[in-house]
């Protein structure tokens, strides 16, 4: 009789364990952001007629990376409304016509203390963006962004998985994740080539 109750008690702690373990604790570690207004790449790839990454997201002939686009780059389509939409509106009244740069949060930015170049993986790898952003760039909603409560870096740093089971570098990208790919390559990179 009492180890029906045992069995059925220790069920019942698992439960709870793996609830909180999974549900409760992402809640409380990660604190959610939002974009200041709703992007869609999906939009621009089949209304703007600028499909190309690099459009918008410059590898510099230096070798430096222009990351996001910075407001100008809007305002050739955007000086005025050319559509309905809340986001559009947002854009042009909020930024545009004063002049500020959009203040995007992003979901790739890794501590200050790591060096990255995405000339080195892009152009000399040959990696394909959704190696490590998956398919953010056809993207037809926006992602809430998600804060570490404890170190203050972006969620996808730690990943989505709280189990950390991986197959791919988009889903996080931790030291390990760059590592696990460099190993995979034989690239060999030491602590200062990341760490400059
Ligand atoms: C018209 C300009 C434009 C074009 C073209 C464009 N993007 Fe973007 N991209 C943006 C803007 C603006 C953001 C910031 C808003 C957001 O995160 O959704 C962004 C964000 C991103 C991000 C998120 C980075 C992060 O970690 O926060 C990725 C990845 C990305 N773009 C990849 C791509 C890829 C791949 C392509 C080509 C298939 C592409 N983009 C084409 C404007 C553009
Ligand atoms: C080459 C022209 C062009 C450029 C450059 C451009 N857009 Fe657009 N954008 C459009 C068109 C066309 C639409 C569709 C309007 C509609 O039908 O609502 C659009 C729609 C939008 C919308 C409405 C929501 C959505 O995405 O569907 C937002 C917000 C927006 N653009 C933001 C931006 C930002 C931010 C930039 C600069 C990084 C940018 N656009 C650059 C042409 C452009
Ligand atoms: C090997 C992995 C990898 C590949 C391939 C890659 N990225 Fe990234 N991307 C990153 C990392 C890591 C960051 C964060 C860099 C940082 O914080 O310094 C990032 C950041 C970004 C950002 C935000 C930039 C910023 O600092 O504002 C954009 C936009 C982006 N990537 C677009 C692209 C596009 C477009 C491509 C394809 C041409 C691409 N990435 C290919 C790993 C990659
Ligand atoms: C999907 C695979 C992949 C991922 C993920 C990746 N890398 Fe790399 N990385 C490469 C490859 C391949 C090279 C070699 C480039 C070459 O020389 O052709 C490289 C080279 C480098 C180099 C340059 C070494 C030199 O030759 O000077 C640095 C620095 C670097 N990676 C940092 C990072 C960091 C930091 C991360 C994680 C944020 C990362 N990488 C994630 C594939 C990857
Ligand atoms: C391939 C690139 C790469 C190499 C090589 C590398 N690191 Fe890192 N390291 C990272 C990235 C990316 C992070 C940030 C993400 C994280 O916390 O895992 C990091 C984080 C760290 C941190 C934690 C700091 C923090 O903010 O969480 C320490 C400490 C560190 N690295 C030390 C080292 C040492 C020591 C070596 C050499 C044995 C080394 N790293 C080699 C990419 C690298």
């Amino acid at each position: 009789m009492s180890k029906w109750r045992n069995s059925f008690v220790f069920a019942f702690g698992l439960a709870i364990a793996l609830l909180v373990g999974w549900v409760v604790f992402p809640r409380v570690l990660y604190s959610h952001k939002h974009q200041p207004l709703d992007f869609l790449h999906k939009t621009h790839a089949e209304k703007s007629g600028v499909a190309d990454c690099a459009e918008c997201h410059t590898i510099r002939e230096d070798g430096t990376f222009a990351g996001l686009p910075a407001v100008e780059k809007c305002a050739g389509c955007h000086s005025e409304r050319v559509g309905e939409s809340k986001a559009e509106a947002i854009l042009v009244d909020s930024y545009i016509k004063p002049g500020h740069d959009t203040p995007w949060l992003v979901y790739a930015r890794q501590p200050a203390n790591v060096w990255f170049s995405h000339a080195i993986h892009v152009k000399r790898a040959n990696l394909s963006c959704t190696e490590c952003h998956s398919t953010y760039g056809e993207s037809d909603r926006v992602r809430v962004y998600e804060v570490n409560r404890i170190s203050g870096y972006s969620r996808d740093i730690w990943g989505h998985s709280m189990s950390r089971l991986r197959s791919a570098p988009h889903e996080g990208m931790k030291m390990s994740d760059c590592e696990n790919c460099h190993k995979q390559r034989n690239v060999e990179v030491g602590c200062l080539g990341c760490h400059q």
